[in-house]
């Protein structure tokens, strides 16, 4: 009798939760709920455990021999590094022998592109074109849930301005109105119409909280912050990923004011929940649990699991300190069960969205994956954003775009025939793929020139090192050529995670053989490849003709040509400021003014600069040349003063005054003249991408209401100040072309 009980039970809870009984999404947490009933405090603590599958590693590894056990008994809810359907299947399979027959979720940084890679996030941030930027993710998604991936440790919207920090490479830059509007779209991108469908990946933004403003740019280091700027520079793209539905966050490795990210409860529950109304979960950063134990704001892996958790980190990634202590921390009363089912509850209602529940292997098929990541119209929009992501600095006399019908090309350089340094930091170990999918700069330079053409290759020399040899091969070749392409710049493990630099010039003699090449007289053309702003006086100065390429990813040779031969007219603009040396770093835009601002270089006594510097940056925010050039005009307003629910609507007329159509991002700042404390001398309010053939004008509209025009107050509280603003638009943060004054009636 008590077994046809237990059976029927079984029968009825497995309707309740493994059916679409209720049909509809919004049921799931009913479904949730149900499902939690049945759970033991083991099977959910489970559900909050996160490993690293042992297929690749992105943190130091614990060796678990008994990780297919612990699935198979329902003591993981999660694995990362986990890709593929062949794989995803087999652990799947694993996790649907236990009790519950909960499925896993299978995390992945799948940062830019799975397979088809994109270019390096700040390298996208700078076309400002977040149509392209979601397309992108959108391409990455496809390809990641057909690979049996369900979600993926993107986007990191961390504001970054100091360049030695490694990880300024996976962000949008300085810039938290730009910052926000891409997180938002990259958040869409990922995520598709709504989670559930198959194409659909959740995304994680990253990492919550100031992680990019860690002292010294110093990788893992600690951040001292006012709630002030805490809440108007670094907190802003992270409300808008909750807003645009992001589905997930991680905390961050860093400590704020003394408290570590993964233990910060006003960060993960007053501001994240109850302020923001965020309803996903939160994954710890890899370890970063534990780690709060090296922090030493608590004594031992026992007190990071009550800190993480009654601080509001839903899951541990690898830490293991939920495992082996959240059962025991409920014993004692420590922890609430409450506490432990909302956290499981958050982790299994995204399981329910996806529909993991109705079928556990949905993103495991053989057929989609194979399709998915072989279609030509992924690597179109791979060549579409990396041409668009590609910075032109200097252009003297014209020299680009080139004919394709020049006789001799000198092509130079440790990019040149690269494979995978295209791929950036963050490419996906993809099993079974290869790097012949890259094009690489030759190829796609090659299939451009004509036939006449004739290409020489030298290597030159090295990303670094000391190595002189090829110097003599490099200009012998730059001797017979009409042109010389130098390519240069750091190698992709030098930026990205743990790979902060003190020094971030040109590494090795690769200056020294552009200054080799120079003397040649041949017009030289540079590209220059990185992860971050690097710091290159020399070459800023000497060369005639630069191109900032970042690392471009799969169509990384294709968009190099067709830059380079004027298919393309450049139209990306940096993200981050280009400092002309280290000591001039943290340098950035939107700085306040100081009581003795510097007006220019030879200013004596009202100098808040250097003395051995000038006080501009070497590329300033915004900054980015074209083919053509732009006049802009006719700037209108259509109130100067206005009442707290105006919209102010700010018309400018930009017009193609050069010889060739393309592409102006055009763009707005506004400066709050006086405030009850200081405001930055200027910060970007709007800006239009605006497409205009040869002699074309179009008008631009902007917007401005009291939402762009508040700020946060000494108390980090929002307060919107009557006075007046600048408002000033233009082709850069230091190119103004046109500004005028409104003011916001008391
Ligand atoms: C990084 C995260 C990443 C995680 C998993 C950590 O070391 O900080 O950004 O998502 O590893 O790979």
């Amino acid at each position: 009798m008590t077994r046809i009980v237990v059976t029927l039970s079984w029968v009825l809870v497995f309707t309740l939760f493994s059916t679409q009984i209720f049909g509809q999404t919004n049921n799931v947490y009913l479904r949730a709920d149900s499902l939690l009933k049945w759970m033991t405090l083991k099977e959910k603590v489970g559900q909050l455990n996160q490993y690293n599958d042992d297929w690749d590693a992105t943190g130091p590894v614990t060796v678990d021999p008994n990780k297919a056990e612990q699935v198979q008994n329902g003591e993981v809810g999660s694995l990362l590094n986990c890709v593929t359907v062949q794989r995803t299947r087999k652990w799947q399979s694993i996790a649907m022998q236990s009790r519950l027959k909960i499925p896993l979720l299978f995390g992945q940084d799948v940062i830019h592109g799975y397979k088809t890679t994109f270019p390096i996030p700040l390298g996208e941030s700078c076309s400002w074109d977040l149509d392209a930027i979601g397309r992108s993710e959108r391409v990455a998604a496809t390809e990641a849930s057909a690979a049996g991936v369900h979600w993926t440790f993107a986007p990191m919207v961390d504001i970054t301005r100091d360049p030695r920090w490694g990880r300024v490479m996976e962000g949008s830059g300085e810039d938290p109105y730009l910052g926000s509007l891409i997180a938002a779209a990259r958040v869409k991108g990922f995520q598709g119409e709504h989670l559930g469908e198959t194409n659909a990946l959740m995304a994680c933004a990253k990492h919550f909280a100031a992680y990019g403003a860690a002292v010294g740019g110093r990788d893992y280091n600690s951040v001292d912050m006012s709630g002030r700027l805490l809440r108007e520079v670094y907190l802003p793209p992270f409300k808008a990923a909750v807003d645009a539905g992001v589905a997930t966050l991680m905390t961050s490795f860093n400590d704020i004011n003394g408290v570590p990210s993964t233990g910060n409860k006003e960060l993960l529950t007053q501001i994240l929940r109850k302020e923001w109304g965020f309803t996903g979960f939160v994954v710890s950063d890899w370890g970063s649990v534990g780690e709060m134990v090296n922090h030493g704001n608590v004594a031992s892996d026992y007190e990071a699991a009550l800190s993480a958790i009654n601080a509001g980190c839903d899951m541990d990634m690898e830490s293991r300190c939920y495992r082996n202590h959240l059962e025991k921390l409920v014993m004692e009363g420590l922890v609430s069960s409450a506490a432990v089912d909302e956290a499981v509850r958050r982790i299994l209602v995204k399981k329910f969205e996806l529909g993991l529940f109705e079928d556990p292997y949905r993103f495991c098929n053989e057929e989609r994956e194979r399709k998915a990541l072989n279609n030509p119209e992924h690597t179109a929009m791979a060549r579409e954003m990396a041409r668009k992501s590609i910075v032109l600095l200097k252009n003297e006399n014209h020299l680009l775009p080139l004919s394709p019908t020049l006789k001799n090309i000198a092509v130079i350089g440790p990019m040149v025939m690269a494979v995978n340094q295209n791929k950036g930091f963050w490419d996906v170990n993809v099993p079974g793929v290869d790097s012949n999918l890259i094009v690489t700069w030759w190829e796609g330079i090659s299939a451009r020139v004509s036939r006449e053409t004739r290409l020489h290759y030298a290597l030159g020399c090295g990303f670094d090192g000391e190595s002189r040899k090829g110097f003599g091969e490099a200009l012998a070749i730059a001797q017979q050529a009409d042109v010389v392409l130098f390519t240069m710049g750091e190698r992709r493990d030098m930026s990205g995670e743990a790979r902060s630099r003190s020094n971030i010039g040109i590494p090795g003699v690769q200056e020294e053989l552009l200054e080799l090449l120079l003397k040649t007289g041949k017009p030289v053309v540079v590209l220059i490849s990185a992860g971050r702003p690097l710091v290159f006086n020399y070459t800023a100065d000497h060369a005639p003709a630069i191109l900032y390429t970042w690392w471009l990813g799969s169509e990384a040779g294709n968009a190099i040509a067709d830059v380079l031969f004027g298919d393309y007219n450049p139209s990306a603009k940096l993200t981050m400021t280009f400092p002309r040396s280290v000591g001039q770093i943290p340098i950035y835009y939107s700085h306040f003014n100081t009581g003795r601002p510097a007006q220019n270089d030879s200013d004596r006594f009202y100098r808040s600069a250097y003395t051995d510097l000038s006080i501009h940056p070497k590329y300033e925010f915004g900054y980015g040349l074209s083919y053509t050039t732009f006049r802009y005009g006719n700037l209108e307003i259509n109130r100067k003063q206005f009442q707290k629910g105006d919209v102010v609507v700010v018309k400018v007329t930009v017009s193609n005054t050069g010889s060739f159509d393309g592409e102006e991002i055009v763009q707005l700042y506004i400066r709050d003249l006086v405030g009850s404390i200081s405001r930055p001398v200027s910060e970007l309010k709007d800006f239009a991408k605006v497409s205009l053939k040869k002699g074309e004008s179009k008008t631009i509209t902007f917007n401005l209401d009291a939402a762009k025009l508040s700020f946060f107050d000494q108390n980090a509280k929002p307060v919107l100040e009557p006075g007046h603003f600048a408002v000033m638009v233009g082709a850069s943060s230091a190119d103004i072309r046109l500004q005028d004054r409104i003011e916001l009636m008391k």
